[in-house]
């Protein structure tokens, strides 16, 4: 089965043999297979109108997932499923209820955007049909309605016919969907060993064990890692970079373990960021905002914590939270495993403490200990699917009203994920009072010298910083802390 790509598509088993590894899902699509449906917006995962579904095997049975196509790379389809807006008539022409639905509900004018909401409301209806992960068949709330629309955007109808669709399409004779046969169609397409694609000189290696995969790390030091190709997509359709080859890890299944020992958490490096946080909310419910507002859920099916970590943007999301928790990274070379700090990982702009022929393997989480408080806050120009301006993490350890531990980590302010060590330093053994907070708070402007850009001046980094702490202490503070709902307009949403 070698360098050809095999997929399920259209209830057949579809093979590629040409095409640059980069060639996207979107662009077979709709330039070499002349499949329409699927549009293109921005060609950058962020206007959703380019979603499809795409599913893979488990131990646990087939999962289906919307993602963007506009970013995902055609080999990493190979031995997967995959399900565009053409797939859902029924077999005697009838709209499946999620159009049907659309059509009742007025949800679609242009219509440019209506496939991809059409196939991430699909999404949200095999969900409540009981795959793996199905919650039991209810009416669903207008949250995991919001949810599952995060990542589509329509410019003339307006959401709200369209959220009446998502709860009428539920009110509609049901469409089952067959998992048990996908699954059994993807059976044969599974392989074994190392799957290399090559095309005019650049070559897409898929490992499928960890040991094959630091094999051919350290066989190609200069290929390209890719996770699930959120960040390094982009590079592709918007900067048009060449990749040279590329090491896939998404088929490495050690990678995607969840594992709690020692009251640690360890997340493998291809778990994905949906999976990621709903695992660490459970430990961390402050972190649930985060988790909703991390980009949108198709990003979330697809990006990886371990990209996140790896890529080391200084205006990822989850650094902040992870260095403030006192996470460690977990990297793997040919010598072994090397264990580090999650801030130590990160030098300068971009430029990480790892060899060429290292990758990140886990990120390790401690759960939280007694007198912990923790959270973390997002701000962006829009609640879903927007990069931070800044990003803080806090965590505080109070032995009454006095400050054993504190870590605070911010993002955006620094050319990397940073740690405010003078600002800790003042509070440290302090007691945890306004006084306390206002000497720390003045500290900060000698910690970092934010910069201005399209997302903040460095004026309005600084104090947002600022009041952010102020805002942590005032929900955490001994003496009468304020709710949740007093400080956040979104804690009732
Ligand atoms: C529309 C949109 C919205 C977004 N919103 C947010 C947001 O709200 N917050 C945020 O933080 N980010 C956001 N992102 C960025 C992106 O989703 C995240 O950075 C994501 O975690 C990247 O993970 P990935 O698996 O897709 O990484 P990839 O794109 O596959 O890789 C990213 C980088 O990490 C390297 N890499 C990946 N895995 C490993 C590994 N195991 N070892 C070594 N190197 C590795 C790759 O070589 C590459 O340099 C957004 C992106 C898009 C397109
Ligand atoms: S085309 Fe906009 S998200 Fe893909
Ligand atoms: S119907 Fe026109 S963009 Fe949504």
């Amino acid at each position: 089965m070698d360098n050809v790509i095999h997929f399920y598509y259209r209830g057949a088993v579809h093979s590629v043999e040409q095409g640059a590894p980069t060639r996207t899902i979107l662009q077979h699509l709709r330039e070499d297979l002349h499949c329409t449906g699927t549009k293109e917006g921005c060609a950058e995962g962020d206007c959703g109108a380019c979603t499809v579904v795409i599913g893979e095997p488990t131990a646990d049975g087939v999962v289906l997932k919307s993602v963007n196509s506009c970013i995902q790379f055609l080999p990493t389809l190979d031995g997967k499923a995959l399900f565009t807006v053409e797939d859902l008539k029924q077999d005697d022409g009838a709209l499946h209820p999620v159009q049907q639905a659309m059509v009742e509900c007025h949800g679609s004018q242009c219509g440019f955007c209506t496939p991809g909401f059409v196939m991430s409301l699909w999404d949200l209806y095999l969900k409540q049909d009981g795959g793996p992960t199905a919650p039991a068949c209810q009416p669903l709330q207008r949250k995991q309605i919001d949810t599952a629309l995060s990542g589509n955007l329509c410019r003339c109808t307006g959401y709200r016919p369209i959220i009446d669709a998502a709860h009428r399409m539920g009110e509609l004779p049901p469409v089952s969907f067959d998992r048990a046969a996908l699954q059994q169609a993807l059976q044969p397409l599974q392989r074994d060993d190392m799957f290399t694609y090559r095309h005019e000189g650049q070559t897409f290696y898929a490992p499928r064990t960890l040991a094959q995969l630091v094999a051919v790390r350290a066989a190609h030091p200069t290929a390209r890692m890719l996770a699930g190709s959120t960040d390094v997509g982009l590079w592709v359709t918007k900067q048009m970079r060449d990749l040279g080859d590329i090491i896939y890890l998404g088929q490495v299944a050690e990678l995607t373990s969840i594992t709690l020992r020692d009251r640690q958490l360890e997340i493998g490096a291809g778990v994905t960021l949906n999976d990621a946080y709903a695992e660490v909310c459970k430990h961390y419910p402050e972190l649930s905002e985060m988790w909703q507002r991390f980009a949108s859920l198709p990003i979330r099916n697809a990006g990886t914590l371990g990209g996140n970590v790896a890529n080391g943007s200084p205006i990822g999301d989850s650094p902040p939270w992870l260095i403030a928790l006192g996470a460690q990274v977990v990297l793997r070379g040919p010598a072994g495993q090397r264990v580090m700090p999650l801030e130590a990982l990160y030098l300068d702009y971009m430029k990480k403490d790892m060899q060429a022929d290292e990758l990140v393997e886990a990120v390790r989480i401690p759960l939280p200990h007694a007198g912990q408080r923790f959270r973390t806050y997002k701000l962006a120009k829009r609640f879903d699917q927007d990069i931070s301006a800044v990003c803080a993490a806090f965590s505080i350890t109070l032995d009454g009203d006095s400050i054993r531990e504190v870590r605070i980590a911010y993002g955006g302010m620094a050319a990397t994920p940073k740690r405010a060590a003078l600002t800790e330093a003042a509070l440290r053994g302090q007691t945890w009072t306004e006084a306390t907070l206002d000497a720390a708070i003045a500290l900060m402007t000698q910690d970092f010298q934010p910069l201005s850009d399209m997302r903040a001046s460095s004026d309005y980094r600084m104090k947002t910083a600022q009041n952010l702490l102020r805002r942590f202490w005032l929900e955490t503070r001994t003496d009468s802390p304020l709710r949740a709902d007093q400080v956040n307009p979104f804690a009732c949403v």
